[in-house]
């Protein structure tokens, strides 16, 4: 990795590389981002992107492309049936994980209906690190059930642990023993564990888990979509794997395992997804379900264009320079927080900055989504979108109760090279303000309430007028200022 040292000594992550591409962005008053959050019911999902300033919602099919991914598009061979660019994409992916089989599909979530719809039936267990929304969805409506075995030092939200997305062994045996072997559709590792705060796991955490699948001839498969940031993790943080490339670390890591899959919208920096798998047994169960869902066998649903991108997105994703600048960014801002005592989620993972909203708005109760007011509260400061990733984004039980969340987060992501870091800054010092004024803010009541995945589009009003407040103190504490 680079190591650049500032002569003054200040810490900070340097860019390797230039913008020559911008969008224009606008920053709404006040009074406006209160009335548009109203109009999106409180759900940043349904704010429009007009009324954003910094779009910190997600990295998913908005990290910047490279000007190599960008040219590579030009090049690309449409047709529906063998086009050159499916070839090229099939053998990067062989290239790099070493699996002989690949499907194509639309996006990550597309590949988990193919994954739980041939390997999850009523009945099944699926024991994996931590959940992740769409994953959990797929499996309960093929009628199977989720085991989050993650170690407990994943759920300590500070913490100096350097693997939190590690699973632990001995909850997997003892999963194993209690509903048996046979149960057991698949055991999912996550990379870059997305609602734990983009923690990582070790290669050596896998290992492990690849023994006890192996003892009980279990398919163990890999949630890639967030291995960039993952990868990154174990080059800098475990030791065994000081000496290696991230090329070599990526086909260790597949080595372990039975089928990847991923979103391109994350892993390649391009927008798709796709299923590597070691078995042809497997790939064959699989394929029948792709030209029904997705389009067919070599292009899956995503323009060729895309795939070219992908393509060229994952090989820049071996090259340790590209991808520690996202990882670079986050530990930045979450030092800035810390230093500001606003708790976040430590140590600082992948993905984004994670706002610890059980501790930063600790009067509000779970049943009122702390972490769905605050990031109300934080569009309304300044034009940020976050993404609740709490109470709010879980299932009730299908008696209706409510699932309260191990953690209440508010995701500040930080798309790959997209934001400067005087736009960081900024976000910062909302955070600041808000924090200094975090006794304002209230919660959250349902108005509308779909029952699946309810977070996407629910809409939500404040159970007292602390919105209309949080104004009055921003224009007594900024006056004018947008
Ligand atoms: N798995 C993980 C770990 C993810 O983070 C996502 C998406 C998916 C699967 C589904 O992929 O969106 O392409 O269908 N995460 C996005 C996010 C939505 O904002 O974190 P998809």
């Amino acid at each position: 990795m680079a190591e650049v040292k500032f002569f003054g000594g200040e810490s900070v992550p340097l860019e390797m590389h230039k913008v020559r591409i911008v969008q224009k962005l606008a920053l709404p008053p006040i009074e406006r981002r209160l009335a548009a959050i109203t109009e999106a019911g409180n759900n940043t999902f349904l704010l429009r992107n007009s009324d954003v300033f910094m779009d910190m919602l997600t990295d998913s099919g908005v990290n910047a492309m490279s000007d190599q991914q960008q040219a590579a598009m030009l090049v690309a061979d449409d047709s529906y049936a063998g086009s050159a660019t499916y070839t090229r994409l099939e053998s990067k992916l062989q290239e790099i994980f070493g699996m002989p089989y690949f499907l194509p599909a639309h996006q990550g979530r597309a590949c988990e209906n193919i994954l739980s719809q041939v390997l999850v039936s009523k009945g099944s267990v699926v024991p994996m690190n931590y959940h992740f929304t769409t994953t959990k969805a797929h499996i309960t409506l093929n009628g199977g059930t989720v085991e989050e075995l993650v170690a407990d030092s994943g759920l300590e939200v500070v913490s100096v642990h350097p693997f939190k997305g590690n699973m632990d062994t001995g909850k997997l045996r003892d999963v194993i023993g209690l509903h048996g072997a046979d149960k057991i559709a698949f055991v999912r590792m996550e990379a870059g564990t997305n609602l734990i705060g983009g923690q990582p796991f070790s290669l050596q955490n896998l290992v492990d888990i690849r023994k006890i699948c192996n003892e009980h001839g279990l398919l163990l498969v890999l949630d890639a979509s967030l291995l960039a940031d993952n990868l990154h993790f174990i080059k800098q943080r475990e030791a065994d794997c000081k000496a290696l490339g991230i090329r070599e670390i990526t086909r260790r890591i597949a080595d372990q395992c039975d089928i990847i899959y991923f979103s391109a919208r994350k892993l390649g920096c391009a927008r798709g997804g796709g299923i590597c798998i070691r078995s042809e047994e497997l790939y064959r169960r699989m394929r029948g379900l792709v030209p029904l869902y997705e389009g067919f066998l070599t292009y899956g649903g995503m323009s060729v264009r895309e795939m070219e991108a992908l393509t060229v997105g994952l090989e820049e994703t071996m090259d340790e320079e590209v991808i520690n600048q996202g990882p670079q960014f986050i530990a930045y801002m979450v030092d800035e927080l810390q230093k500001r005592d606003i708790p976040v989620i430590t140590p600082a993972g992948g993905l984004g900055c994670h706002i610890n909203a059980m501790k930063f708005v600790d009067h509000i109760p779970q049943a009122e989504y702390p972490a769905g007011a605050l990031a109300s509260a934080l569009y309304i400061a300044g034009g940020i979108r976050g993404m609740e990733r709490g109470t709010l984004s879980e299932q009730r039980e299908p008696d209706g109760r409510e699932i309260f969340a191990n953690m209440e987060l508010v995701r500040l992501a930080l798309p790959r090279r997209v934001f400067t870091l005087s736009q960081v800054k900024y976000a910062i010092d909302r955070l600041e303000w808000l924090y200094a004024n975090r006794r304002l803010i209230g919660g959250l009541a349902f108005t509308e309430e779909p029952e699946i995945l309810r977070f996407f589009y629910g809409r939500l009003k404040p159970v007292s007028d602390w919105q209309e407040k949080l104004v009055t103190k921003f224009r007594a504490d900024l006056g004018d200022s947008l």
